[in-house]
């Protein structure tokens, strides 16, 4: 286990928002989740799980909260075949593998389900939890089995029939406190390298075309209303020519948020807010359709 003191959410989101927690807590082995009763007790605050920091919005100053982060951060531990079928090769990876690193794992290895993710910030463990998803893919679905924590339950191995998920909603059918998500097993299906990469090469191509992937985002602030587009709907309602302090929506794509970080006024969490929501009456005053944000808020 490794114990970080007051780490910078800012630093640690790709929104580049959010203030000073009290502690950051790696679990790199098994033995280290028997340990983190104790640890929470000791430093006390809210446990959070953070992975990549892709899709949080966090709030500034001095936070009550303890970040738990699954797996060992810096080394470059490669997933593993743990079986395979006819059609398809079962895949362990540990949660805190970056999405980067897995897609192109799986693009040496010729197995394909994860090219939708390609160019997504991510960490797997956080994309398993909010069912992350993009070009005809996503995660949830993928897993066979996974190691999560509860503070109830402690580590378990557990298998899809104790999960549900729907579009960008996963969740524990058990009730508990909070999760956090140690390793996966994923069933990807046998392909080629060839085709994994050209698919890849499609959805980067398509993605760069349509977001704004080289600023300052957290992706799309609002999940799709069914049958319905939200960034279309963000569009229509004039949401890119708001701003607010350091925050705007993205001229390539209304449903993001982007941080301008250079723009000379810090970036606060108010300022986030209060443009996340004058958008989303913007959209009910028009078409009468409430938003519901898909970015996770800690406040
Ligand atoms: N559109 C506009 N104006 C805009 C943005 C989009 O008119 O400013 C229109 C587009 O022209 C298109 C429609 O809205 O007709 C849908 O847009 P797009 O194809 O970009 O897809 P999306 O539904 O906005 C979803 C996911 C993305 C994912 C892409 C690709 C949600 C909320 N978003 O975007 O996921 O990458 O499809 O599969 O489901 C995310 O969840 O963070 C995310 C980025």
């Amino acid at each position: 286990m490794k114990i970080l003191e007051g780490p910078h959410l800012s630093q640690l989101t790709t929104l580049r928002l959010g203030g000073t927690a009290i502690a950051e807590i790696r679990l790199e082995c098994a033995d280290d989740y028997g340990a983190l009763p104790d640890v929470i007790r000791r430093f006390g605050g809210i446990p959070h799980a953070l992975g990549g920091g892709s899709n949080l919005l966090v709030r500034d100053g001095d936070l009550p909260f303890l970040l738990l982060r699954p797996g060992r951060q810096a080394d470059g531990s490669e997933p593993q075949r743990t079986g395979e079928d006819q059609e398809a090769a079962f895949v362990r990876a540990d949660a805190g593998i970056p999405l980067p690193r897995l897609v192109s794992w799986c693009a040496r290895m010729g197995l394909s389900g994860l090219e939708g993710l390609a160019g997504v910030p991510g960490h797997l463990g956080g994309a398993i939890a909010m069912n992350a998803g993009a070009y005809g893919c996503s995660t949830a679905p993928l897993v066979t089995r996974l190691a999560a924590y509860t503070p109830e339950q402690g580590l378990r191995i557990l298998g899809p029939s104790a999960w549900e998920c729907s579009y960008r909603h996963f969740s524990f059918l058990e009730p508990c406190s909070w999760s956090l998500i140690a390793w996966a097993e994923l069933r990807l299906v046998k392909s080629t390298p060839d085709a994994v990469r050209s698919a890849i090469h499609a959805n980067l191509t398509q993605k760069k075309q349509s977001q704004p992937i080289t600023e300052n985002t957290a992706g799309c602030i609002f999940k799709n209303p069914e049958q319905n587009s939200a960034g279309r709907l963000l569009d229509a309602a004039g949401v890119k020519d708001l701003r607010k302090g350091a925050f705007h929506f993205s001229r390539k794509h209304a449903n993001f948020l982007v941080h301008d970080t250079g723009c000379g006024v810090p970036g606060t969490f108010e300022d986030a807010i209060s443009l996340i929501q004058a958008a989303q009456e913007r959209v009910h005053g028009l078409f009468g359709i409430e938003l519901e944000r898909e970015v996770i808020v800690w406040a």
